[in-house]
């Protein structure tokens, strides 16, 4: 805990520096050419969980210093799929940064994740939870039907879900009724690639 707040302070104290630079930088960053890309200093503008997923906890992740954090995420949306379905509840999981830390933890079976409410009571205690998994919602026009005697390494995949029918990537709801979005549900992508690096 000691650790992770002075992170934290070192953290805020890098983004504060940065902070004057970019308002003097507010116009169209028009980029032509092959290098599309914002330089990677940047990168902390949209990370979220800096100071929790460090470079230090996941000496692979691609994040520009120690701070780290992850900038491919979804912010009140549920991008995930429905294969390898994998449940986190509190408190073995307190906050966004947790589930994604769980999936990073598990880079040969975790590429997406999700922390949003899911109205079990009985197991979540009313507080949202963390789901993890290996596909990403389809698209609206695509339904897949998994062959279960040709996969593997997937399992659980709940009979429900199979096929897969693709569809617009939901909200996160704070009422079962999904009537009202919440804005702190998010979801989010990750990889590791052929170098064992790790991106989030
Ligand atoms: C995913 O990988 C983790 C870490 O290697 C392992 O402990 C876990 O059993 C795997 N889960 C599934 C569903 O394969
Ligand atoms: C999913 O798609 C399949 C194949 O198109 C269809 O038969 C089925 O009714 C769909 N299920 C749901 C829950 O929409």
């Amino acid at each position: 805990m000691h650790f992770v707040s002075t992170a934290l302070a070192v953290c805020a104290a890098i983004s504060a520096a940065t902070a004057t630079s970019l308002y003097h930088r507010n116009r169209c960053d028009i980029r032509r050419g092959e290098d599309i890309f914002p330089r990677f200093s940047e990168y902390s503008d949209w990370a979220i969980c800096k100071g929790i997923i460090t470079k230090h906890r996941f000496p692979n992740l691609q994040a520009p210093n120690n701070c780290g954090g992850c900038v491919r995420y979804y912010r009140g949306i549920d991008m995930t799929g429905v294969v390898t379905e994998v449940h986190f509840y509190h408190p073995k999981v307190r906050n966004a940064c947790d589930c994604a830390a769980k999936c990073l933890e598990r880079p040969n079976n975790c590429t997406n994740w999700v922390w949003k409410h899911t109205f079990m009571p009985d197991v979540d205690g009313g507080k949202r939870s963390c789901t993890l998994y290996s596909s990403p919602n389809l698209p609206s026009d695509v339904n897949l039907a998994y062959n279960l005697d040709l996969s593997q390494g997937f399992l659980p995949l709940d009979p429900k879900n199979n096929p897969q029918n693709g569809s617009a990537a939901p909200l996160t709801f704070l009422d079962a009724a999904n009537t009202i979005p919440d804005r702190f549900g998010v979801s989010g992508f990750m990889v590791q690639d052929q170098n064992n690096r790790q991106f989030c």
